[in-house]
């Protein structure tokens, strides 16, 4: 089965982010270690990064399509994007909502997720490994 995995802005620049914060993984390496546990899994992942909105917007927009469960970190998206939390509201298949970090245990702003209420459940604070257990999650959730 194909999953899809959404990753939100300056995701892709985790060679550069604060790897105290986010792991010491680069985004081609996260790439890889969620497409390999997915396989380990029996799913097919979809890895995307944007940085856009509206990219992200359309991509739900083809998981609602196609039933296509969806692992998303939509990074600061999360704390203020009424659109995408609006699009994915129109999944069927389970939406899980990742973070590398703890959202909670950081700055102020970060403690609100508008996507959290459309989710099945949240995953964070574990850094890469966050995808892992999300993966798992879903794969428990599917039977
Ligand atoms: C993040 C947490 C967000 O607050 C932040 O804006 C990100 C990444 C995480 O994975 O920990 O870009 O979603």
């Amino acid at each position: 089965m194909k999953i899809m995995v959404i990753n939100g802005p300056n995701l892709a620049r985790l060679d550069i982010r604060d790897s105290s914060i986010y792991g010491d993984l680069n985004y081609a390496e996260l790439q890889s270690l969620i497409e390999s546990a997915a396989k380990s899994a029996g799913f097919i992942a979809e890895v995307r990064q944007s940085n856009d909105e509206a990219t992200i917007i359309e991509w739900l927009h083809e998981a609602a399509d196609a039933k296509t469960p969806v692992i998303i970190n939509p990074a600061a998206f999360t704390h203020y994007s009424y659109a995408i939390r609006d699009a994915a509201e129109l999944l069927s298949a389970p939406l899980i909502e990742v973070h590398l970090s703890n959202p909670m245990a950081r700055e102020e702003f970060r403690h609100t997720s508008v996507i959290s209420g459309v989710a099945h459940g949240t995953i964070a604070g574990f850094g890469p490994n966050s995808y892992v257990l999300a993966i798992n999650a879903l794969k428990a959730l599917l039977g």
